[in-house]
């Protein structure tokens, strides 16, 4: 399973790097303004500075002429850029245009696996299925992955499915468990993958016990 990390923020890609758990990166508008960036142009040069693999950048457009024109302007603006487009009758459009010259497009904002359909046969590199915000209105988000995997598997599509909106570590352990190609993380759910109470003190014990030994 490949892990993006979800963010705009360099430091957090760094560190994410720093441990070898870097396959890329996913950002949104509203990541973007987290981190105070008006101009998106520079700042995603320099996420793709920090990691080889594909880094999603996020149309403002709506409307497909418009949203062609901008995924062309950001696909120019590094080799890994990968252009965002919300699923949207638009976005198809503009994603069969964009994928028919090689630019590589994440079709995001899905909520249903019948979208996830429409993804792949519009020629969409990835597919985002937002797991957190279909939980978060009493819907099983998970299901849907599980749904997408076997669609894709049923007619052999290569487009690869990002679960996005991940609200906990439980998310992660699921899509992997079904399969999913990738997991795009926040980084605090990201540093909680490392931490277990028994890993803690069992450090604290064996530093422990070496002290005792060491002090005889
Ligand atoms: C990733 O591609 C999405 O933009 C992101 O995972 C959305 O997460 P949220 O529902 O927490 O905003």
């Amino acid at each position: 399973m490949k892990f993006f990390i979800d963010t705009a923020n360099l430091k957090e890609i760094e560190e994410t790097a720093g441990y070898g758990l870097l396959d890329g990166v996913t950002t949104n508008p509203s990541l973007m303004a987290k981190e105070g960036i008006s101009e998106q142009d520079g700042h995603i040069r320099a996420i793709c500075a920090l990691t080889n693999g594909p880094v999603s950048a996020e149309v403002i457009s709506t409307e497909k002429e418009a949203m062609i024109k901008e995924g062309r302007h950001l696909a120019a603006l590094a080799q890994n850029v990968t252009i965002k487009l919300p699923l949207t009758l638009d976005g198809l459009f503009a994603t069969k245009t964009l994928a028919a010259e090689g630019i590589k497009v994440n079709l995001t904002l899905v909520f249903s696996a019948l979208q996830a359909l429409l993804a792949a046969k519009a020629g969409a590199a990835f597919v985002s299925p937002f797991v957190g915000r279909l939980d978060d209105i009493g819907h099983d988000g998970l299901e849907i992955i599980s749904e997408i995997i076997n669609i894709y598997s049923n007619y052999g599509f290569e487009t690869k499915i990002i679960v996005a909106s991940i609200r906990s570590t439980q998310h992660i352990l699921k899509s992997a468990l079904l399969g999913a190609d990738v997991a795009t993380i926040p980084f605090k759910i990201l540093r909680r993958l490392a931490t277990h109470p028994l890993t803690d003190s069992g450090v604290a014990t064996f530093l422990a016990d070496h002290t005792k030994a060491t002090q005889k």
